[in-house]
């Protein structure tokens, strides 16, 4: 399993008093509905739902967020028609193939990919591992985008893992904590969601980050995804800006 090192990127909250989120996790819905309403196909939604990231990550930048995650792919999403899922497949190539990635570099962004790679093609993981290589320098954001990710099958691989080391004998069963599982988890070493936004009026989590958002603030908004702009990002922050955060207490 890969971990990245402890954060060393800004924990905005820690500088802004809690109210710009560390983390923010993204649900990015909608775009077969974008593209449906416009008589187009639902892999051209796909593809106008990246320019959406691009701007996502811009206004991550702008507010001084430091780590952003992305639910691009999940492990139920093998479900659609394979058409769909090769144009996914093949918007992952070509986004990340190109010139995307320099922007990204240019503006201080890593990017790191967590889910199963071992489903996925040769050229695919090509692509996701030069982009995390060219960029492992950057410490501006960390862009983790979540690609055949499923946050039940994180957690049996976990659970998998903490096993194997107390059948090994180098852990015991009461030693194993909270931190334990946490960094046994594809996110080790990432800060939990404080904020957690879902697009296109679903509201429901789909199994992403089910551990992690334990305690995230949940923002759901009514755009589609393709149509998802700094505005509406704001419109998110301030919406978080507005909870009060008690984590169990008073
Ligand atoms: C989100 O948009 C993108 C992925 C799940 C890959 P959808 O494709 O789920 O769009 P809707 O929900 O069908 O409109
Ligand atoms: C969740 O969206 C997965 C991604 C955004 C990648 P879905 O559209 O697949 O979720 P459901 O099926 O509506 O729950
Ligand atoms: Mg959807």
């Amino acid at each position: 399993m890969s971990t990245v090192q402890p954060p060393v990127f800004a924990a905005s909250s820690e500088v802004d008093n809690g109210t710009v989120p560390a983390h923010i996790a993204i649900i990015m819905d909608g775009n077969g509905r974008w593209a449906l309403s416009r008589g187009l196909s639902r892999s051209d939604g796909h593809r106008a739902g990246v320019d959406a990231v691009e701007r996502a990550v811009n206004a991550a930048l702008d507010a001084g967020v430091g780590y952003l995650t992305l639910y691009g792919f999940s492990t139920e999403n093998w479900r659609r028609p394979p058409l769909e899922v090769a144009s996914l497949m093949g918007l992952v190539r070509e986004v990340f193939g190109q010139g995307f990635i320099g922007r990204l570099q240019a503006k201080g962004v890593r990017v790191r990919f967590i889910g199963d790679r071992s489903a996925l093609s040769r050229d695919v993981n090509w692509v996701m591992d030069r982009a995390e290589n060219v960029t492992r320098n950057e410490k501006r954001l960390l862009l983790t985008i979540a690609f055949n990710y499923g946050s039940r099958q994180e957690l049996v691989d976990a659970v998998r893992s903490v096993a194997a080391q107390v059948e090994s004998g180098t852990l015991k069963a009461a030693d194993v904590t909270e931190e334990t599982v946490a960094g046994n988890l594809m996110t080790a070493g990432l800060p939990d969601p404080d904020l957690l936004i879902r697009t296109s009026g679903e509201k429901r989590i789909s199994n992403f980050l089910l551990w992690q958002c334990a305690y995230a603030e949940l923002v759901f908004s009514d755009v589609l995804w393709p149509d998802f702009s700094a505005e509406h990002f704001d419109a998110a922050l301030s919406e978080f800006r507005a909870r009060q955060r008690r984590f169990g207490a008073v």
